[in-house]
């Protein structure tokens, strides 16, 4: 679906993702698979957002690898350096200037209200204030490009809000500091929940590793998950979120692999049992997943990689730069 008519500016694209290990196909369908799609018709720019992840404490040694894990996995996945800016996050230190400014323009009230906060935060008696302020470093990171397009999953939706009411709120006092942006979100990938329990949603950290499929998982990996995926006892395959959550799952899962609509596959396996879905479902995501793990495996130790990156690096701190210059113009700070 094209984003800009004919004659239009290229919008910008944002988006990133945290290198802390174990990227799966949540990841995948909700967002990597619309950064590739955007790239041929937006100016793109994606970022591996290590400052996010040292929100929760980090092997520093792992967190370097997972740096180039994810930078590997982009490069993977189809997204092209010429079409897209791929870069590190702390390499750019723009997005911690404009964290701080945003910081001083938002209300503890709306932080406390961020549904990611308040489940990371339970059972704690005091929050890393990191924690609490890592969605002012998300807008930071989306203003300061002049961003128009966010392509990230569902669970993002309340950071993106956020991000608007405080460009919105600084826009009011000093008109035209920030482009306001839209969140973009895939139709049936938005939220791919996970395997094990379809009623929340799949995720990096969750204790079973059957509850998800990495995007270097091996076949035999995967065949195990998806086989042993949590259904019902109904025995229809049918797609209804409510009453059968986990067989609505492997069709949304099953739709963005392969851009069948989900109507289409209710018929194709109209009368057929669980078994022979989750039986194609291994034959669609190991088909899908072995050419990302192939490309991955050829650029992961690359020089190649390190130089898109330098390069990424240095295209974005232009970006960076002359936006910061003009929210601090805005603010007055400086001389
Ligand atoms: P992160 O690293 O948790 O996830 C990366 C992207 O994957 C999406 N996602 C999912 N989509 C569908 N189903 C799921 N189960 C699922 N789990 C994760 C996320 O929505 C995300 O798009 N805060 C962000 C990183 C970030 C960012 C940004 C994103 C920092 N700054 C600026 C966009 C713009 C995060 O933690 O993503």
């Amino acid at each position: 679906m094209s984003i800009v008519s004919p004659g239009e500016k290229r919008p910008r694209v944002f988006s990133g993702v945290q290198p802390t290990g174990n990227i799966h196909i949540g990841n995948y369908l909700g967002a990597l698979v619309q950064f590739v799609e955007l790239q041929d018709q937006a100016d793109c720019i994606y970022c591996i957002v290590d400052q996010h992840a040292i929100t929760v404490p980090q092997d520093p040694k792992e967190l370097r690898q997972h740096i180039l894990d994810v930078a590997a996995l982009y490069l993977a996945v189809g997204i092209d350096p010429k079409k897209a800016i791929v870069f590190v996050q702390s390499e750019v230190s723009a997005h911690t200037e404009l964290s701080w400014i945003l910081t001083c323009n938002s209300y503890t009230g709306e932080l406390s209200r961020m549904t990611q906060f308040k489940q990371k935060n339970k059972g704690r008696e005091s929050a890393p204030t990191g924690l609490f302020t890592y969605p002012v470093l998300m807008a930071a990171d989306i203003l300061l490009y002049d961003t128009d397009i966010v392509p990230v999953g569902n669970d993002q939706k309340q950071h993106i809000e956020l991000t608007r009411d405080l460009a919105n709120r600084v826009n009011g006092k000093y008109p035209g500091t920030f482009v306001v942006p839209d969140g973009r979100f895939m139709k049936s990938g938005a939220r791919i929940m996970s395997l094990d329990d379809p009623t929340s949603k799949m995720s990096k950290s969750a204790v079973n590793p059957l509850s998800r499929i990495s995007l270097l998982d091996e076949p035999a990996k995967i065949k195990k998950a998806i086989m042993r995926a949590t259904t019902d006892s109904e025995g229809i395959i049918r797609y209804d979120i409510e009453n059968k959550p986990g067989i609505s799952n492997l069709l949304s899962i099953y739709s963005t692999f392969t851009g069948t609509p989900i109507p289409e596959l209710e018929q194709k396996y109209e009368g057929a049992g669980y078994g022979t879905l989750k039986k194609d479902l291994v034959e669609v995501t190991v088909d899908a997943l072995a050419p990302i793990q192939q490309r991955y495996a050829e650029i992961r130790n690359s020089e190649e990689l390190l130089k898109i990156l330098d390069d990424g690096a240095e295209r974005a701190n232009a970006i960076a730069e002359v936006v910061l210059k003009r929210v601090k113009n805005s603010f007055g700070l400086g001389r």
